[in-house]
């Protein structure tokens, strides 16, 4: 397995493009099997995630084409209706196959996509919708069997305990592009990524109205054709990157994101002084001397705080002088990342669903292990603010969700090296 060695460095300068959105790529990879033509997409990031997608949708019958670096393109002319176990099991977002199969086949037998260690990942929202559609399901044997052949327009509430549910909504919109009549989606959700999927789902001949709104009104159409769409950027790599910067008072520019993905992620480092260009497609991270201001952040469904920056900021925080208060509303677990950061010197402690952190520590590199895609992120970040050598094992996280991370993080200046896990100090060998 590959390790990440990281090195503080100072501070990271130059500039940086963001590349396509995993979290928009995902649905609409899916969405690609709601119609027999051929769906070309591009700005695809290459991401095992992606490549599970792609390996699922072969499994089911679709014929792929990579003809270049970020371009798919998706024939599904005849598709059978059983995604298996053995690969809904690597990816949670494949849950996002329920929709496109009962909007294409009316029926459907997806097998339960597993927990993880950020939390529960319940789908009963999910299915909740599914029922409202006039559809049979039935959970048995660890897979979600579904009945679709009576089904019609109906009017769902996706509001759940923390909001509402992304991948949730997607599953919903794509069910009910092709299903006769009237869906309404009370509580979509809006994050950048479902105005995407509407987008593409438009391109294809689907009728949907209030696009990016909470309240979203499909009327069914009898069959979508193919399109060709370019993904959006994402917006939590740019976020990452973002805090990359500020962790070590460089001077980088983060270009290919609009401003307004950003927009509670950018106020709170506004309100923590951090001297930033902001315009129309890029985000200018400046030097500054001294501390940050400690802020209080609480994650919420899209436009508050995204949860996925969760991590990236506590580790941020950690060096700002103050007591920052970072609660998790989507995930309340969504903490692996503090145990880590603690054995680099900082100074947290959980309350709940709440971390209190205390700056500013002085990181130092320490043998860490990744648990997320996200809190990966944070060690390295905090590596990059560390004195001495930060080694990070299990970096298979973060692989699902950032393209060429220590690239283009190098090209920035920073000291990070993949390396094998046999090139672990002696002292840090598995035994
Ligand atoms: C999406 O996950 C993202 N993944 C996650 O990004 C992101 O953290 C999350 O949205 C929240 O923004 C993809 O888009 C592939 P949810 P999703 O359904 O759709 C509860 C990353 O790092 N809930 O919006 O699975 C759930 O427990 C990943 O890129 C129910 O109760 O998240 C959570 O508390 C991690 N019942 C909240 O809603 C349900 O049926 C939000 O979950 C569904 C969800």
């Amino acid at each position: 397995m590959d390790v990440f060695r990281v090195e503080g460095n100072g501070p990271l300068e130059g500039e940086i493009r963001i590349g396509g959105s995993k979290n928009a790529a995902l649905p609409i990879l899916a969405a690609s099997l709601l119609t027999k033509e051929t769906v070309t997409l591009k700005n695809i990031p290459n991401l095992s995630d992606i490549r599970f997608m792609v390996e699922i949708l072969e499994y089911l019958g679709a014929e792929v084409h990579n003809p270049e670096l970020g371009t798919w393109e998706i024939t599904a002319h005849r598709i059978s209706h059983i995604a298996p176990y053995e690969l809904v099991r690597k990816m949670r977002a494949s849950v996002c196959l329920l929709g496109p199969l009962i909007a294409r086949l009316k029926k459907a037998e997806v097998s339960i996509p597993g927990g993880c260690v950020i939390g529960p990942r319940p789908i009963d929202l999910h299915l909740k919708g599914i029922r409202k559609l006039n559809c049979e399901v039935e959970i048995s044997n660890g897979y979600v069997t579904v009945d679709a052949s009576k089904s019609r327009g109906g009017h769902v509430f996706l509001g759940g305990r923390s909001g509402s549910t992304v991948t949730g909504t997607a599953n919903i919109l794509m069910a009910s592009v092709l299903t006769p009549g009237i869906t309404r989606i009370e509580s979509a959700a809006c994050e950048p990524e479902i105005v995407d999927l509407c987008n593409l789902l438009v391109k294809m001949g689907a009728q949907i109205e209030n696009i990016g709104s909470p309240e979203l009104i499909v009327t069914g159409v009898s069959e979508l054709k193919g399109c060709e769409h370019t993904v959006i950027p994402d917006r939590i790599e740019a976020g990452t990157f973002i805090t990359a910067a500020a962790i070590t008072k460089g001077h980088v520019k983060i270009q290919g994101i609009p401003h307004s993905f950003l927009g509670a992620f950018l106020d709170k480092l506004q309100e923590a002084a951090l001297p930033m260009e902001i315009s129309d497609d890029s985000i200018t991270v400046l030097p500054y001397k001294g501390s940050l201001n400690p802020v209080d952040i609480i994650t919420l469904p899209y436009p508050g705080f995204p949860t996925d920056l969760q991590a990236q900021m506590c580790a941020l925080m950690s060096i700002t002088e103050g007591l920052s208060i970072i609660t998790e509303r989507i995930y309340p677990n969504r903490f692996m990342h503090v145990p880590e950061l603690q054995r680099m010197g900082a100074d947290i402690a959980i309350e709940g669903p709440s971390a209190i952190i205390k700056g500013p520590c002085d990181f130092s590199g320490a043998p860490v292990m990744a648990s997320d895609l996200r809190a990966s992120a944070a060690l390295i970040l905090a590596g990059f603010a560390s004195k001495g050598v930060t080694w990070v094992q299990r970096i298979y996280h973060l692989d699902r969700g950032y393209e060429s991370f220590e690239q283009k993080l190098s090209s920035l200046g920073a000291k990070i090296e993949r390396l094998s896990d046999t090139d672990l100090p002696n002292d840090l060998l598995e035994k």
